[in-house]
């Protein structure tokens, strides 16, 4: 199972292992990763899933939909590396995936 780790916003982190095909937010819910909520069940209509991708994992995940492009616009404090977390389906090639989670969700 590839392997993702969550950084806090006070620089602790946390390594989960995800199943593959499972969203980064399900799989953060899952092991109670604090700061994601995932109030939508992974629907991309709340924003409590943001993170920031390590902008050198950034480029290897595929690019944002239309919508949640629109949803990003709602959470605070977004930028060049957001992603929502339950846009981002894991598989073998993001194992080592590292990101960030916003001060504003914890
Ligand atoms: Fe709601 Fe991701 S869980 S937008």
């Amino acid at each position: 199972m590839p392997r993702v780790t969550f950084i806090d916003h006070r620089g602790g982190s946390r390594e989960v292992e995800i199943e593959n095909g499972s969203s980064l937010m399900a799989g953060a819910v899952t092991a109670q990763v604090d700061g994601i909520l995932g109030d939508c069940g992974g629907a991309c209509s709340c924003a409590t899933c943001h993170v920031h991708v390590a902008p050198e994992w950034f480029d290897r995940l595929p690019p944002r939909g239309e919508h949640e492009e629109a949803m990003l616009e709602m959470a605070l404090d977004p930028d060049e590396t957001s992603r929502l977390s339950c846009q981002i389906l894991l598989a073998p090639e993001l194992d080592g995936l590292v990101v960030t989670l916003p001060e504003s969700q914890i």
